[in-house]
């Protein structure tokens, strides 16, 4: 359940809400400095979970990024003087409005540079979603910030070569995580200094292989009680498993996983590497 953390809840939503829930809202809601003449939370990011949910169905509420993620990743943005964001995976724009308006926040202009690129770069396979996600950026008056390039995300990537990124966030499809982030480096897209954040590295069919080694044997099976839901280990436990553990090992980075929602990691690369 995604609670508007913009308007007070109903005493229902207090009520029916895991602690976990509040938890969240209650940091969300801690989170917005009234003094920022841009808030910290979008105001029309409730619409856009309502528009979702009203399209999509209630689950795809959870596919956006919450309130307390996307106000921590704006947090980044301001943090490292973020100028320039790739996105892969923007679904109907919500982390995406929450980039652009940090970048907004902190005196980044939106408008094309010289050779025609926005600040923010998203890639996503789906059409409908970027109709729907364009608008939604229109509404929150960030359209000046954003250009989506529709298609799979492995050929547009390769199609960035040459442009720089001070913050990449992989939140598309969980199989591709470790091409998506070799990709990235074998085109140099993330600028000296930046910032990797990927999403949903402790999904619950993933830490169920916190003690399997990585790579794991192709035909390996889930041991006994180790995961309840093959199909989930199958898709997700496993590429995002042996993406944790691929990056753990490489030499180049400096890696931490953030135990929240569902499981966040920042990577920066060690500039002697
Ligand atoms: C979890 S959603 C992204 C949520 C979004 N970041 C937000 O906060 O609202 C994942 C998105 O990845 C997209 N996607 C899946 N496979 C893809 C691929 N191969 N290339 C590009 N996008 C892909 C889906 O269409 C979907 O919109």
């Amino acid at each position: 359940m995604v609670s508007d953390v913009t308007n007070n809840p109903t005493s229902q939503y207090y009520k029916t809400a895991s602690d976990l829930e509040l938890r969240n809202f209650y940091a969300a809601k801690a989170s917005i400095n009234t003094n920022f003449s841009i808030p910290t939370i979008p105001p029309t990011i409730p619409k856009v979970y309502e528009g979702s949910v009203a399209r999509f169905g209630k689950d795809t509420a959870e596919l956006a990024v919450s309130h307390f993620q996307g106000v921590i990743q704006s947090f980044f943005v301001g943090l490292i003087g973020a100028k320039r964001i790739l996105e892969i995976g923007t679904f109907t724009g919500t982390s995406a409005i929450y980039f652009a308006s940090a970048l907004k926040r902190n005196g980044v202009k939106g408008n094309p540079d010289d050779n025609g690129n926005k600040s923010v770069i998203c890639l996503d396979i789906s059409e409908e979603f970027a109709e729907i996600a364009r608008d939604n950026f229109k509404e929150a008056g960030v359209e000046d910030y954003i250009d989506i390039i529709v298609g799979d995300a492995h050929e547009s990537l390769a199609s960035l070569e040459g442009q720089q990124f001070d913050v990449i966030f992989i939140d598309a499809d969980k199989i591709s995580y470790t091409a998506y982030f070799d990709a990235a480096i074998e085109k140099r897209l993330l600028a000296k200094g930046g910032l990797f954040i990927i999403d949903n590295t402790a999904l619950r069919p993933a830490i169920q292989l916190i003690d399997c080694p990585a790579p794991l044997p192709k035909d390996k099976m889930p041991e006994e009680g180790m995961c309840d839901d093959f199909g989930a280990y199958h898709y997700f436990g496993r590429p995002i498993h042996e993406f944790n553990e691929y990056i753990r090992q490489d030499k180049r980075c400096e890696v931490v996983m953030l135990p929240i929602f569902t499981g966040v990691t920042l990577i920066r690369m060690l500039e002697n590497n």
